[in-house]
């Protein structure tokens, strides 16, 4: 590759290899460094978007990135037909700290989910139950054919044949899930935060009611914690927000501080359904995906940053209530738990993601009018300042 690339030098070099399946803005980026990210041409952003809350504990933390350099001197990879220290130590804290018994290790968000459902559908199997299973509408888990069965149709189109046995609810509608749950459900997969579906948290009476549902009904609750999780909801796990435990969750996402890996847990009741053979992964769990979970973790841990996601997503909530107040005319409402939180507008969010850009701010809109905003949980309140005025900026500038 050629020296002194520009931004758009390598977007167009890009555009005519990649597969064209993301709207990609002409921007490519070299280096980072908690919540500040710097293009090719030398000019500093501030990410709030984080990779799609991804970098929960800041772009390139130096004890994740000293983690994986050491690692990645002594094994990086081997086979999962044998154990290493990172992935048993990784296993234990996490199985630990969710208070669950059993951990499966992937290398993304979808196969976690894959995962999940594949171990709900062999646990109903052995019960004599159907592998139905119950998905919420404007949900989100991933791409591959299993998970966009169990997302919006759009994401269908082209794709069939599609894999059968996936049928949808609206979301904290606790009477629509009382109507379809029966004994014939395999599980009910739900974000306990909805994060592509437009920052949409449930309520905490619905997540107890659909436990007490499932439970009656011997059905399994599996929570897709991929974007929610990992400190975001100023827990670890939004589960321990709502006090609701599921049979199976899954992590992906924030879980390696950047590096892809995911993980899919269960209950021993579950685990003791799945078979030799049932499942496997090359990747998933490799010693160095490992050492920069444990890293991430261990970060979140002694730099209290769930308590950071608590504390100053209130703080930058009150800012922006402030700013609805301003605003009705733009703002809509403001919601969301932690660092994980929606701006609705009245109007579609794409231009000012936009307007904020051009003021090199990095947010994201998702469906249609949310400004979403999931940073790195240790951002600073000046830094959030500096994104609090040029909002402000672009509200003032936009027509009542
Ligand atoms: C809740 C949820 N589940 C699953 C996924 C899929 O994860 P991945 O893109 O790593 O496959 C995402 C990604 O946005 C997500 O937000």
């Amino acid at each position: 590759m050629q020296k002194n690339q520009t931004n758009l030098s390598l977007y167009e070099t890009d555009k005519s290899n990649y597969l064209p399946t993301f709207a990609r803005f002409p921007l490519a980026f070299s280096h980072a460094s908690g919540a500040q990210i710097w293009d090719v041409e030398g000019r500093a952003y501030l990410d709030l978007l984080a990779g799609i809350a991804v970098n929960n504990v800041g772009h390139c933390h130096p004890k994740v990135s000293a983690a994986i350099s050491l690692q990645a001197q002594k094994l990086m990879h081997i086979s999962n037909f044998f154990v290493s220290e990172p992935q048993v130590e990784l296993g234990e804290r996490l199985t630990r700290s969710a208070a669950m018994n059993r951990v499966f290790f992937t290398n993304s968000g979808a196969e976690s989910v894959e995962g999940a459902i594949k171990i709900a559908r062999k646990y109903a199997f052995k019960k004599g139950r159907s592998g139905q299973i119950l998905f919420m509408e404007n949900s989100f888990h991933g791409r591959t054919l299993a998970t966009i069965a169990a997302g919006k149709k759009a994401y269908q189109k082209g794709f069939g044949p599609i894999p059968e046995g996936f049928q949808s609810l609206p979301f904290n509608d606790i009477q629509a899930a009382r109507a379809a749950i029966n004994k014939d459900i395999a599980a009910v997969i739900l974000e306990p935060i909805q994060g592509e579906g437009g920052v949409v948290p449930a309520d905490t009476d619905y997540l107890k009611a659909m436990r007490q549902l499932c439970d009656e009904q011997g059905v399994l609750l599996i929570f897709d914690e991929i974007q929610c999780g990992i400190g975001r909801s100023g827990k670890l796990f939004a589960k321990d927000l709502y006090g609701v435990q599921p049979d199976i969750m899954t992590l992906a996402k924030g879980l390696g501080g950047g590096m892809p890996v995911g993980a899919f847990l269960c209950t021993e009741k579950v685990a003791a359904e799945i078979d030799g053979g049932d499942h496997g992964t090359t990747f998933g769990g490799n010693p160095l995906a490992c050492a920069a979970a444990l890293a991430t973790l261990k970060v979140i841990e002694e730099e209290g940053l769930c308590g950071a996601a608590r504390h100053t997503g209130a703080w930058l909530t009150e800012k922006l209530e402030g700013l609805k107040k301003r605003f009705p005319n733009h703002i809509k409402e403001i919601r969301g738990k932690g660092l994980m939180l929606g701006v609705v507008m009245h109007s579609e969010a794409k231009p000012i993601v936009m307007a904020l850009l051009e003021r090199a701010i990095i947010a994201n809109a998702t469906a249609g009018n949310v400004l979403r905003l999931v940073p790195p949980l240790n951002i600073r309140k000046q830094e959030l300042e500096v994104f609090l005025n040029a909002f402000e900026e672009i509200l003032n500038s936009m027509k009542a």
